[in-house]
């Protein structure tokens, strides 16, 4: 076999048996747009070629085997076939009319707490191109949401190619090593070093060159399953910069954690460097690193956003939520704290540093009267 066949193969048939030619013929060429190739022998056909559609089809009278599925994507389906989603051809073949670019399906808040232990233990999953997985919000929040830390142990060039997410939302934190990427557009490949972070808008086309052994990024996406397509069409890094450029409504984001301003937070005693994806994404989500700035009075907080995640990159911190124990959560630690749930953050250690995506960027939060100790005994 060989392995690199595009110089060899001029092109691919599928090959569909009907009973009937003619009438089979003549609903792939007049009902769906097919046009013909070959048909042979001429005073009485039993092999015809047609193609259309990005594909080939050698329908043959008198074969055996099974009659097939085609499966149309439309850019307009309703236009294309009255409404229906599915034909069927003379010869028994299944025809499948589909949206081909349908909207992104994004399933309902469904918010609820979720505490996610950092053990060194626990095993990784295995994900492809080498990479092991921790899934962050195993219940993903119904779906809306997720969020991954994900580990490459071998160093070196990563297999990857240049490809898209559908996607409403997704960006990428390095934790610790580095690793070298290339985006569509945005100049020559560049490396993320810990502390850095970028914003992959939807659908731009990217590829993970090469890495450190021990690569450690925080990925959060929405909604939690999406499509990934490859595109092969195109090389990257491609000669057309182009770093504004809009994709559905967002902006691409390299943000370097060491050239980063620091900004008071709007909890007391805390500080913030924003990575400007709330600039953007117009509003959608805010990614920031918050750190203790000097020690203050607890207070209690709870917001009204659609999502709130943090991460915890270094240090510790107790957390003391309305309905739950007071938990110390160390570096590795995750939590997603769902909207109107009162809560504090006390006991940081000086070196704590909190990754956290909120949704949207200007998080509605509301600051409550009651104590930590009372929160506490709510707790109990
Ligand atoms: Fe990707």
């Amino acid at each position: 076999m060989v392995a690199n066949s595009k110089h060899l193969i001029q092109v691919s048939e599928v090959v569909l048996p009907c009973s009937e030619l003619e009438s089979t013929l003549t609903f792939f060429t007049k009902n769906l747009g097919f046009h013909i190739n070959s048909i042979f022998p001429a005073d009485n056909p039993v092999v015809a070629v047609i193609s259309g559609h990005g594909v080939r089809i050698r329908l043959e009278s008198g074969g055996s085997g099974s009659p097939g599925k085609l499966c149309l994507h439309c850019r307009n389906p309703e236009e294309f076939s009255d409404g229906a989603t599915e034909l069927t051809a003379p010869n028994g073949t299944c025809v499948e009319i589909v949206e081909a670019n349908p909207s992104l399906v994004l399933p309902p808040e469904q918010q609820s707490f979720v505490m996610n232990r950092f053990n060194k233990n626990d095993s990784w999953e295995i994900g492809r191109a080498g990479m092991l997985y921790r899934d962050l919000i195993p219940n993903r929040q119904g779906g809306r949401f997720i969020a991954s830390h994900i580990l490459i142990p071998e160093g070196g060039p990563v297999p990857d190619y240049v490809h898209f997410h559908k996607i409403r939302f997704q960006m990428i934190y390095c934790y610790k090593g580095w690793v070298r990427v290339v985006y569509d557009e945005q100049g020559a490949p560049f490396v993320m070093y810990p502390g850095d972070c970028v914003l992959q808008p939807p659908q731009i086309r990217h590829r993970v060159l090469e890495c450190s052994a021990g690569l450690e990024v925080i990925e959060v996406g929405c909604p939690a399953e999406h499509e990934t397509w490859a595109d092969p069409e195109l090389d990257l890094p491609n000669a057309k910069v182009q770093s504004n450029r809009d994709f559905s409504g967002q902006h691409f984001v390299f943000h370097q954690g060491a050239n980063a301003k620091w900004n008071p937070w709007l909890m007391e005693g805390f500080e913030f460097r924003d990575t400007e994806i709330g600039t953007a994404t117009k509003g959608l989500a805010g990614v920031r690193v918050v750190r203790p700035l000097y020690d203050s009075r607890p207070l209690v907080y709870s917001h009204s956003g659609e999502f709130y995640f943090f991460f915890i990159l270094e240090g510790g911190v107790t957390l003391t939520c309305e309905k739950f124990r007071s938990q110390r959560m160390e570096a590795g630690d995750s939590c997603v704290i769902p909207a109107q749930q009162r809560y504090a953050l006390t006991d940081c250690s000086d070196d704590l540093q909190l990754l956290e995506v909120i949704f949207p960027s200007e998080l509605e939060t509301q600051l409550h009267s009651v104590s930590v100790e009372d929160l506490i005994n709510i707790g109990d």
